[in-house]
């Protein structure tokens, strides 16, 4: 069964939100316009600038800090601080090797690998089999996708020799020591999903937690995947964030948590202002499920240019197997008594996933936009603007003393602090060139708020404030600036 990809907001009842409407109408955005202006800007650089970098590694800078940050603490307000039943974890990457068995990564947590003899490039060849060829993968073994790529005759897609290895299994987990020699150290692996230290940890939340399934244990942190074929800016990373919830229920009640999950995805979707426009969701083949999944839906995003729909977000049933597994590999009773029923179960687990820099990438890509203007000379110009919802965007507001001089800037850092203090966000100060042009850069930043103070603001104790999206300017009581700005931020 191949089920149709379905618009994510279709049965969503529209809410008034209370920022501003896209104006978007054609898309502007390229994945190499939001890589250099992500570099540009001080968002995500290359890792490892200076020494050349190093292939697919990237590096957040100031304002790509910020931007992770939002949407990390957004996400833990969201899912643990305001659900009474969803406790947090902060667990360590390195987890004793037995939880990988038991997980089923060691055993299953592959790839496809496909290598050319000839230029030493390597592929998956899933993909190869789904780009080149046009056919369907998933499910298939690597025997039955070598038998493909032979049958096809299918050249090395980066030299043009038909010199491609049949397809081998391939583990994506990093392994590293313990211990200072290698040949008696203990070979430990860098965690892959951060989901496995919720089971792990279940019996001492539960023993611990003041917890009653139905409960989640979510966690916020790093996972390590060596992935063949990494790339598209930070879309496959080799290390990267996740924001995973394992949420316990009564084994009956599976399927309705999954449904108030996958409401619950989209709800947050919207919180942070992703357009409805470029998300849709998909229901996993049975063949494409992983080991662990009774069920799993992705929410997917479509990027631009030939990347096209790709997984943003997962939610999965993982039934009781994690529990099972966990219970068996490591001997201790992992059931839970619930006392109300007065019986004895194993949780089933539904997961809802969040990819952190996936997040990230997409907020910026749908928030890109190029607006045609004239400049102060009357010339033709275009605005670049990152239209991010003022809860993500990592300046709240930039203050602009509107020349360089000590009696504007005396106010100017007066509000600054006030705003430091009274609504504790992060605001810029700029006092440096051509107000359009300090605009321009706060635009492309996606600070929704400038507030330039300028001579009448000595007179009139008021300042005047350019909305982001329509250049709309208004005038405010600077005495009413902190609680106008945490009612826009609301
Ligand atoms: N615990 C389930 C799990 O890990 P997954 O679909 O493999 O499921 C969850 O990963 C999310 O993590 C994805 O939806 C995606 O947002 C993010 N993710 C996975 N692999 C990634 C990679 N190589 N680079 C960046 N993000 C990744």
């Amino acid at each position: 069964m191949t089920a149709t990809p379905k618009q994510v907001f279709d049965s969503v009842e529209r809410t008034q939100e209370s920022f501003e409407p896209m104006t978007e109408t054609t898309r502007a955005v390229t994945m190499d316009k939001i890589a250099a202006l992500s570099k540009r800007r001080g968002i995500v650089y290359p890792g490892s600038d200076i020494y050349g970098g190093l292939a697919n590694t990237w590096d957040y800078g100031p304002l790509g800090a910020e931007l992770k940050r939002n949407v990390k603490n957004l996400w833990w307000s969201t899912f643990v601080h305001r659900r009474r039943n969803i406790v947090g974890l902060d667990a360590g990457i390195l987890m004793h090797p037995r939880v990988w068995e038991a997980s089923g990564h060691v055993q299953n947590f592959n790839d496809p690998l496909v290598d050319c003899k000839t230029c030493r490039s390597r592929f998956r060849a899933d993909h190869l089999i789904e780009e080149r060829l046009g056919q369907k993968a998933e499910g298939k073994s690597p025997t039955e996708m070598s038998a493909i790529l032979r049958e096809a005759n299918l050249r090395c897609p980066n030299c043009g020799n038909p010199t491609l290895t049949d397809a081998r299994q391939f583990n994506m987990m990093f392994r590293t020591m313990i211990g200072p020699l290698e040949e008696t150290g203990t070979e430990v692996f860098l965690r892959p999903e951060t989901a496995q230290a919720m089971f792990v940890q279940y019996k001492n939340v539960v023993a611990t937690g003041r917890v009653k399934v139905p409960f989640g244990i979510a966690q916020i942190g790093k996972a390590f995947r060596n992935e063949i074929t990494p790339g598209n800016f930070i879309f496959r990373l080799l290390e990267f964030e996740q924001m995973e919830i394992e949420y316990f229920v009564k084994p009956e009640e599976g399927d309705s948590a999954f449904e108030a999950w996958l409401s619950d995805m989209r709800g947050w979707l919207r919180m942070i202002g992703v357009g409805e426009d470029h998300v849709r969701i998909r229901e996993h083949d049975r063949d494409e499920l992983s080991h662990y999944s009774s069920r799993t839906v992705d929410f997917e995003y479509e990027f631009p240019g030939s990347m096209g729909w790709r997984e943003l977000y997962g939610l999965a049933n993982r039934t009781d197997f994690d529990l099972g597994q966990h219970q068996q590999f490591s001997g201790e009773d992992l059931t839970y008594f619930d006392q109300a029923e007065d019986r004895r179960y194993l949780p089933h687990v539904i997961e809802p996933t969040f990819g952190v820099d996936r997040t990230c990438l997409v907020l910026l890509i749908d928030a890109y936009d190029e607006e045609q203007t004239v400049d102060v000379n009357g010339k033709p110009d275009t605005r670049v603007v990152l239209r991010l919802h003022p809860r993500v965007a990592p300046y709240k507001a930039a203050i602009l003393p509107l020349m360089k001089k000590p009696e504007l800037a005396e106010v100017a850092r007066r509000l600054f602090d006030r705003l430091g203090e009274e609504i504790e966000v992060l605001v810029d100060y700029d006092e440096s060139g051509n107000i359009g042009r300090r605009y321009r850069r706060q635009d492309e930043v996606g600070t929704p708020f400038c507030i330039t103070v300028d001579f009448d603001s000595l007179e009139d104790h008021s300042v005047t404030v350019r909305h982001r999206d329509d250049m709309r300017q208004e005038r405010l009581r600077i005495a009413d600036v902190p609680e106008w700005l945490a009612e826009q931020l609301r």
